[in-house]
């Protein structure tokens, strides 16, 4: 029977202050796994552990900029010394922001990349050089469909996501037969603090509807599935790749 457990599996969540991040940690932390929680502001990080401890689970937060290597490295060896391990990575802290091409500055463009693809392998890399010690290790990356299809105003966006997509697969190549899994999902629009405001305009709204064959905006547990999936033991097989999850929007 194909396992789909994470119970007591050791996990880092990325950007877990809000949004996407905020409930995935809570819905992994709901099925049992132990759960570091990270953003910039450690404070931004209480509400979700008294949370996650209110329901049962574990969490404890750690203060981690992605942009400061650095720090990545020391905040990923706190945790696999304070849990004795890492099972789990999900790379989830991105900037989504758009911006019309002709409009992009250097600094734009620089934080962008900096969070969205430079963070993302320097965390892979942190969490990759404990999980190849240990022989084991999942690591999940939050890419989006626009990863693989274009959006207007997405230049930056989705030139981060779709590097985020190839160094998933060289990381695969390179990891894989020493026990360390990697692969990426890709959402659609899903609502959240940094979604809210062009999801609100009406018109944005619909034109994103009529792309989506499912005919919804997703929802947190949507992705949550898609993580909790890659990140089990049912999905040993899987490795890099992307799972879109996208109710249709890259079918078309
Ligand atoms: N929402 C969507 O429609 C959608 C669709 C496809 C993919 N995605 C991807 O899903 C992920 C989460 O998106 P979201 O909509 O939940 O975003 P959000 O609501 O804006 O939240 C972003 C999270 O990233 C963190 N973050 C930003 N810069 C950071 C940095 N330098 N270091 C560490 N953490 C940082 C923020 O934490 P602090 O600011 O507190 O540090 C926050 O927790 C992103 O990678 C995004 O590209 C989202």
């Amino acid at each position: 029977m194909p396992d789909f457990s994470i119970q007591g599996k050791i996990a880092i969540v990325t950007g877990a202050s809000k949004g996407i991040g905020f409930g995935l940690a809570k819905a992994m932390a709901a099925v049992g796994a132990i759960v570091a929680v990270t953003a910039r502001r450690k404070e931004s990080l209480d509400a979700l552990v008294e949370e996650i401890a209110a329901a049962g689970g574990e969490a404890k937060a750690y203060e981690l900029d992605v942009r400061n290597i650095s720090q990545i490295r020391s905040v990923f060896e706190q945790v696999a010394q304070h849990f004795g391990r890492l099972d789990i990575l999900v790379n989830n802290a991105g900037l989504g922001e758009g911006m019309l091409a002709e409009d992009v500055t250097e600094e734009y463009w620089d934080d962008m990349l900096d969070v969205n693809l430079k963070g993302v392998f320097f965390c892979c890399q942190a969490a990759g050089r404990i999980m190849l010690a240990q022989g084991s290790g999942k690591i999940v990356n939050v890419s989006s469909q626009v990863s693989i299809v274009g959006i207007p105003e997405g230049v930056a966006y989705c030139a981060s996501k779709g590097g985020v997509n190839q160094l998933t697969k060289v990381l695969a190549l390179e990891w894989s037969s020493r026990g360390v899994n990697i692969n990426a999902v890709g959402p659609t629009f899903i609502y959240t603090p940094g979604t809210a405001e062009k999801l609100d305009e009406i018109a944005f709204r619909d034109g994103v509807l009529a792309r989506i064959p499912a005919g919804r905006i997703g929802s947190i547990d949507d992705v949550a599935g898609a993580v909790i999936y890659l990140a089990s033991p049912a999905s040993n097989l899987v490795t890099g790749t992307l799972l879109v999850v996208d109710g249709g929007w890259t079918a078309q």
